[in-house]
């Protein structure tokens, strides 16, 4: 991974921090992009100790925040002309129906919005690298999950499963349709499951609601460390160069339920996404 630039949302926490250590570790700058300037400098200053390497940098973007996002982009485009891979980690889980400041459900506004305008803005830099790379972060809870076609803010009965569940299978058929655009070119994106990890997810952040519940769990759960593996493997591998559009699971490409190759719902997804996003 040496001098190839690697971008991990949601970096300052569980997953997206082990990727980020290991990565630097094996030679990549890291764009570490955080919601939280605060977190995200304890969060870079424990990656750089721990990875032995100075080339990790943060930059601030809310996914739940369409502007922000576009400055950011426009940030990074003004410093660097090249992007090597994209790793789409950052996640919610929302216990109540939630709104982000752009008026999205949270769990489809962050998990999948958010991440579908930042990955669309950066293509042309991804497009430039020998072989960028995609990786999306999407959980097996997509297969109790559907798209909602016709309420897809949930706003008639929400719950935290089926809005979770909802964005992580958006994940999924975003990845899907993509790699059909992006047919032809050096760019691959592909998706994975990293089985059940302890990390921060659903914990509330002010109140720490949530991490008891976790605790109590701990021997069934995966470490970051151990769950980050799969994005690491995507980001890295050199066998799977030519390979796009797939979902894995402990480094292997997995059959998905037909959900999640309904490549009517994929396009209609991305559709609406464009709407939503302003693309
Ligand atoms: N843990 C599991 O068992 C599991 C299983 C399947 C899939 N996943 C997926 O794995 C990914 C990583 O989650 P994790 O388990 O490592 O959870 P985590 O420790 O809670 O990390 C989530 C990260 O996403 C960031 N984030 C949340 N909202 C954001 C926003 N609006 N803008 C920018 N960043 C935002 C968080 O930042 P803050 O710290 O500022 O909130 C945090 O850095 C998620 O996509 C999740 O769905 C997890």
């Amino acid at each position: 991974m040496q001098d190839k630039i690697v971008m991990v949302t949601g970096a300052n926490s569980g997953m997206g921090l082990a990727t980020t250590m290991e990565l630097a570790r094996r030679g990549a700058y890291v764009i570490m992009v955080c919601r939280s300037a605060e977190r995200g400098e304890i969060a870079r200053a424990a990656a750089i100790i721990e990875s032995g390497s100075q080339n990790i940098e943060l930059m601030i973007a809310d996914l739940g925040d369409l502007d922000s996002i576009r400055r950011f982009v426009i940030e990074y485009k003004s410093r660097y002309q090249v992007l090597d891979v994209l790793i789409n980690n950052a996640g919610v889980v929302s216990l109540k129906r939630q709104l982000t400041s752009n008026g999205f459900e949270m769990n489809i506004g962050i998990n999948h919005l958010g991440h579908f305008l930042l990955t669309n803005l950066l293509l042309d830099r991804l497009m430039v690298a020998d072989q960028g790379r995609i990786v999306n972060v999407s959980s097996g809870a997509y297969k109790v999950g559907k798209i909602h076609v016709e309420d897809p803010s949930l706003k008639k009965g929400y719950n935290v499963a089926k809005g979770y569940a909802q964005s992580k299978l958006a994940n999924i058929l975003f990845t899907k349709q993509l790699a059909v655009r992006l047919k032809g070119t050096r760019v691959t994106v592909n998706c994975l499951h990293p089985g059940a990890v302890l990390t921060n997810l659903g914990v509330d952040r002010k109140t720490g609601f949530g991490k008891r519940v976790y605790m109590l769990l701990r021997p069934f759960f995966l470490s970051a460390e151990q769950g980050s593996q799969s994005a690491i493997y995507l980001a890295t591998a050199p066998e799977i160069s030519g390979v796009s559009g797939e979902y894995f699971y402990r480094q292997q490409i997995q059959k998905l339920s037909p959900r999640a190759t309904n490549m009517i719902d994929a396009q209609w997804l991305w559709q609406w996404s464009e709407e939503q996003v302003g693309l």
